[in-house]
């Protein structure tokens, strides 16, 4: 049995003075803050941006819920402006990113090759790496969702030295942001292809990989997205700023089979 994941993204969003009140009201809705051992049932993170991350990693810690950075440079140090990099993170305690989110391949120019670097880097030094991924609109309507993936996945894939600290979040751009979720069928459909594909290239260690599903999931429907073999989790970014709402979702992911 894979343990649930429930990954807030808070994007480019909050202040330093947001997060105590944010996290007290957290952890008292979903019931974290009576009851501790909730953290061992379902993996709760938040990827929150840099110069947040102390301040949540501070407010969080003793309550189980970890801090994520949204992004990192595969490179240990030197002349990368405006980067931040791995050892950097970990000296303050943080050892969980995401990569490869399509804001950041939209906006930032990150690339399938950029994203195995920076994957295969995290891995290196014992980051847990969320790695995003998935097909535009054009794509699925050109029937192209499949390919798109494999195309994506390829790379990283030849790039880590197995699954170990790796979860996937596949996350349709189509569904990021819109209200417009994939269906818990689509959805399915698609992370039952990640782990057949996944389990050609690792074996049966893809069968313990955690695949989270992103894009417009929220209190509303991710119960039924959770009845679904292989969706392990949930990448949620705009309900993830309402404390009322992500904390239902974990209480959604702690009922769930
Ligand atoms: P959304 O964002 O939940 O607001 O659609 C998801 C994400 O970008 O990770």
């Amino acid at each position: 049995m894979r343990k649930k994941m429930i990954a807030g993204n808070w994007k480019m969003n909050k202040v330093v003075s947001d997060v105590p009140e944010f996290f007290r009201a957290f952890s008292s809705a979903c019931g974290l803050a009576k009851d501790r051992s909730i953290s061992a049932k379902v993996d709760i993170l938040f990827a929150v941006p840099s110069v947040l991350l102390d301040a949540c990693r501070t407010t969080a810690s003793g309550m189980g819920i970890h801090v994520a950075a949204q992004n990192i440079h595969q490179e240990t140090s030197g002349a990368f402006t405006g980067e931040v990099s791995l050892p950097m993170l970990s000296d303050i305690g943080v050892n969980a990113t995401l990569i490869g989110h399509s804001e950041r391949r939209q906006f930032f120019g990150e690339t399938n090759q950029s994203v195995a670097l920076k994957t295969a880097s995290a891995q290196k030094a014992g980051f847990l790496a969320i790695v995003c991924f998935g097909e535009t609109l054009e794509q699925r309507n050109a029937g192209q969702t499949e390919a798109v993936i494999k195309d994506q996945l390829d790379p990283v894939f030849d790039a880590i030295s197995g699954l170990n600290n790796i979860v996937l979040a596949y996350e349709p751009v189509w569904a990021i942001g819109t209200g417009v979720s994939a269906t818990s069928a689509q959805a399915q459909s698609a992370h039952e292809y990640i782990r057949n594909l996944t389990r050609s290239r690792f074996g049966g260690s893809a069968d313990s990989l955690r695949i989270l599903y992103g894009g417009s999931a929220n209190p509303k429907n991710i119960a039924e997205l959770f009845t679904k073999a292989d969706i392990d989790g949930a990448l949620i970014g705009g309900a993830s700023l309402k404390p009322d709402e992500i904390s239902s979702m974990v209480v959604k992911a702690l009922e769930a089979k």
